[in-house]
């Protein structure tokens, strides 16, 4: 064959493995509003930036007439680009080829590119649409989810993971995404669950759609599995594009900085006469949030669930920061179960990819009762503790009003070494609210009172003591917990400065194989 005709092959060749499953099966994909596995990688990637590795791969099945039909590519796109001109590996599931399902030599692909990346320290992002393991593969197809599972684990903490969910997850197919850092669901066409409706209605008699079961919101607001939910594929896409965008390539890297011109020292008026007077009346914390960090910009995690506590990624004077903070808007910003695991994975993400921490504290406390307790609120409670207790990153604190008891610990506290804890001059630091506490300490004197209006005024005037000896930041600051004071209006510029003073920080936990975060 002529040089000629050999380069017309391989680019005849291309032409046929860009078709993946062919045209019918790719105009099915846009019917029901998706994009093909391409489609999304050109979307996520700088443009012409992407690189593929083993567009030539076939599957090894002879199974089920399987020698009969082979695609190239063989269902799952995989190489590596850039976004924003930073390399990323991807890998991208063809739901055209065998329904995305997931074969051996699939497998293989997605385990090159994760060995890839893990070699130079890039990030990895995976797009998920499949109908799980390629059943005509049998046991080969569970040994190539179970290698991808296990680079999974290799990568935590050393290179960021970002999964999308953009059509259907199912079965064991769920714990790559799993095991990654950060998950995006389009509220469109994509489902996650470990068994499909038919098997829940057989085994448990419930009837659910397959988006009452794994769709993204149920995910987004109930489970928790989902920590982005998009409209579509699109907005998904420039989730985890803004996502990356935060993150250091690696372990051992400092996130990137980027250019500022938003004042340092911009003084938030409005914030002076945020707290509401009386200490019992919410207000909504992302009103701080959005009027401290650079151009108002906040990319939050997790929003729909556990709203009680607020997590995501901002900037202070360009410094990628995570920013962990009670929200007094729901539930009194209480912490229950949800809301200290969503808080304790956020933590324990931004310390192992070197992200300081700026922590908002309005906490009046745990959330009492049965269904808590029961459900291991103790533990649950413990994973936050540990989390800031373990962190080494940089770790600044502002207690805006509340923080009582073991809240006040857990919240990124001075004794949890905590670098810089500030509060603002209405923050109330004490064991136990007023109720509680006089309820307590003075039970032998309120019960002597057989009046009742006498025994009201009482506990009035007893409360008010209380309030005005313990809740206030001036005892915490006394003993040198809180190391200042400081006017509300200037918390941005506080901020930066404790931030600038702490970058070259370095603090590290004793050796051990590896720690035991009560689970
Ligand atoms: C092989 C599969 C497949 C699979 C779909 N296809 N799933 N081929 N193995 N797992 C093929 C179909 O035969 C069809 O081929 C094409 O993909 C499109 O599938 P449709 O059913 O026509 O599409 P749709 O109606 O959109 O339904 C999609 C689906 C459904 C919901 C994903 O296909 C489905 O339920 N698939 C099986 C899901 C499943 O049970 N997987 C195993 C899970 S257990 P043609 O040629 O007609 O285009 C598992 C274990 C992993 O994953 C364990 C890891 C630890």
């Amino acid at each position: 064959m002529s040089f000629e005709k050999k380069i017309q092959e391989l680019l005849h060749k291309r032409e046929q493995a860009k078709l993946g499953g062919g045209i019918k099966r790719i105009e099915a994909q846009h019917k029901k509003g998706k994009l093909t596995a391409r489609e999304r990688i050109e979307l996520l990637l700088d443009e012409g930036s992407f690189e593929e590795f083993d567009m030539f791969v076939t599957h090894r099945c002879n199974e089920f007439g399987l020698d009969e039909q082979k695609y190239y590519s063989d269902g799952v796109i995989t190489g590596f680009g850039t976004i924003d001109g930073r390399l990323v590996y991807v890998y991208s599931q063809d739901f055209t080829v065998f329904g995305g399902s997931l074969s051996l030599a699939y497998a293989e692909k997605i385990c090159k590119i994760m060995d890839k990346a893990m070699k130079v320290g890039a990030p990895v992002i995976g797009i998920n649409d499949s109908g799980g393991a390629r059943i005509q593969e049998g046991v080969n197809s569970l040994a190539g989810y179970a290698e991808i599972f296990q680079r999974n684990i290799n990568a935590s903490g050393v290179i960021p993971q970002i999964t999308g969910i953009f059509g259907p997850c199912a079965g064991g197919a769920v714990y790559s995404p799993a095991l990654t850092d950060f998950i995006v669901m389009s509220k469109e066409n994509s489902y996650m669950f470990l068994t499909g409706p038919k098997v829940v209605k057989t085994v448990t008699g419930e009837v659910v759609t397959d988006q009452e079961l794994g769709g993204a919101m149920t995910h987004g607001t109930k489970s928790g599995v989902a920590h982005f939910v998009s409209e579509d594929e699109q907005e998904g896409i420039m989730i985890m594009r803004k996502l990356l965008s935060y993150l250091p390539q690696n372990n051992l890297e400092d996130p990137p900085v980027v250019p500022c011109d938003d004042p340092i020292d911009r003084l938030e008026d409005a914030l002076n006469n945020i707290i509401p007077v009386n200490p019992n009346k919410p207000y909504d914390v992302k009103d701080i949030i959005y009027s401290i960090v650079d151009y108002q910009e906040f990319l939050e995690v997790q929003r729909s669930y556990a709203p009680n506590i607020i997590t995501g990624f901002a900037h202070f004077n360009g410094t990628s920061v995570g920013i962990v903070a009670n929200q007094p808007k729901y539930l009194a910003g209480v912490l229950d179960i949800n809301a200290s695991r969503k808080a304790a994975r956020f933590v324990r993400f931004c310390d192992a990819f070197n992200i300081p921490l700026v922590t908002l504290v309005d906490v009046p406390g745990f959330l009492p009762g049965t269904v808590q307790e029961f459900g291991a609120i103790i533990l649950h409670g413990a994973k936050l503790l540990y989390a800031y207790g373990e962190a080494t990153v940089p770790k600044i604190t502002v207690v805006l009003r509340k923080a009582y008891g073991g809240a006040y610990c857990v919240m990124s506290s001075k004794h949890l070494r905590g670098d810089i804890n500030y509060a603002w001059p209405m923050a109330e630091i004490a064991v136990m609210g007023p109720k509680g506490a006089i309820e307590i300490l003075r039970s032998k004197e309120i019960n002597a009172i057989e009046d009742e209006e006498e025994r009201t005024n009482y506990i009035i005037s007893k409360e008010k003591e209380y309030l005005d000896k313990f809740a206030t930041p001036y005892n915490a600051a006394r003993y040198g917990y809180i190391d200042d004071v400081i006017e509300p209006r200037n918390t941005r510029f506080r901020i930066i400065r404790a931030l600038q003073s702490l970058a070259t920080k370095k603090d590290v936990n004793p050796p051990k194989k590896h720690s035991n975060i009560p689970l």
